[in-house]
């Protein structure tokens, strides 16, 4: 996996004219306020959710993007009325089914990032598939956090840490790194909030230390290429220091 990241090609035509966000983080909020404004269900609005992901991973390939990690359901997200659960899981089943063969061969690498153990194991075997057919394509990889938690991602990691008989004293960042389903890949770049909220919710705790946040009050069905683009514009208009002091700031 590690090689396979780092020989991506890059010589790609790219949309975008400044810098580019290797990784992108985008947390999917809002479905259920787009669906409440036009009178619908909030399935209605996970439905709409759902078709617009296609343009927009289709516009990360073309920015020249090459980790993208959507945030589909949440280890909170349980917590919701129960037929709006069952509803989020079987989305996930028919994205998988009417989506996998057309990423495949646009060359997109599927990983799932979160806990399988709750899931159904028809589900289970589902995204397994998913994954090894999917596994040697370099274009983009497409993280997807279901049944995501960053704390319990982190909880998971030191317990297999311990598991694995790491003296303490051996344990870096890099050891945790390893040990989180995002292992061997760089840390998100900028992470994008639909709807409006101006919080993580439990996101890539750990990878995001550094990432720019972009949050825009567009419902997730309503983002498009073009507010893609502005967020984009938005993090190659920031300068990331990572606790350090810019060059022409020295005394
Ligand atoms: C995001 O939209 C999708 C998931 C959390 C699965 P919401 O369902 O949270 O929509 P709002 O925030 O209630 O509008
Ligand atoms: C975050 O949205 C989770 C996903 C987008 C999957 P939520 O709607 O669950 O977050 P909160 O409850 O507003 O923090
Ligand atoms: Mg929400």
């Amino acid at each position: 996996m590690d090689t396979q990241i780092a020989d991506m090609n890059t010589d790609q035509e790219v949309l975008f004219p400044g810098r580019v966000p290797q990784h992108i983080g985008i947390i999917m909020d809002g479905n259920g306020r787009w669906a409440k404004a036009r009178g619908l269900n909030r399935s209605d609005g996970h439905r709409q959710g759902v078709e617009n992901l296609r343009q927009i991973l289709e516009a990360c390939g073309d920015f020249g993007v090459k980790f993208v990690t959507i945030y589909a359901f949440s280890t909170e997200n349980w917590r919701r009325p129960r037929a709006e659960v069952q509803f989020l899981l079987r989305i996930i089943d028919y994205y998988i089914d009417r989506e996998l063969q057309a990423l495949h061969e646009k060359g997109v690498q599927l990983r799932h990032v979160g806990d399988p153990s709750e899931l159904s194991p028809r589900l289970q075997r589902k995204i397994q598939k998913a994954i090894d057919l999917t596994r040697d394509n370099t274009k983009l990889v497409l993280n997807v956090a279901f049944n995501y938690g960053g704390r319990a991602e982190i909880v998971k990691a030191v317990q297999d840490i311990i598991r694995d008989g790491i003296p303490a004293e051996d344990v870096t960042e890099a050891t945790i790194n390893h040990y989180l389903y995002t292992s061997g890949q760089p840390d998100p770049d900028l992470i994008i909030r639909t709807g409006g909220e101006m919080r993580l919710s439990n996101f890539l705790v750990w990878q995001s230390t550094y990432a720019e946040f972009y949050s825009t009050p567009t419902y997730w069905p309503d983002f498009d290429r073009e507010a893609l683009y502005k967020a984009i514009e938005f993090y190659s208009s920031r300068e990331r220091r990572f606790g350090g002091v810019r060059e022409d700031q020295k005394p």
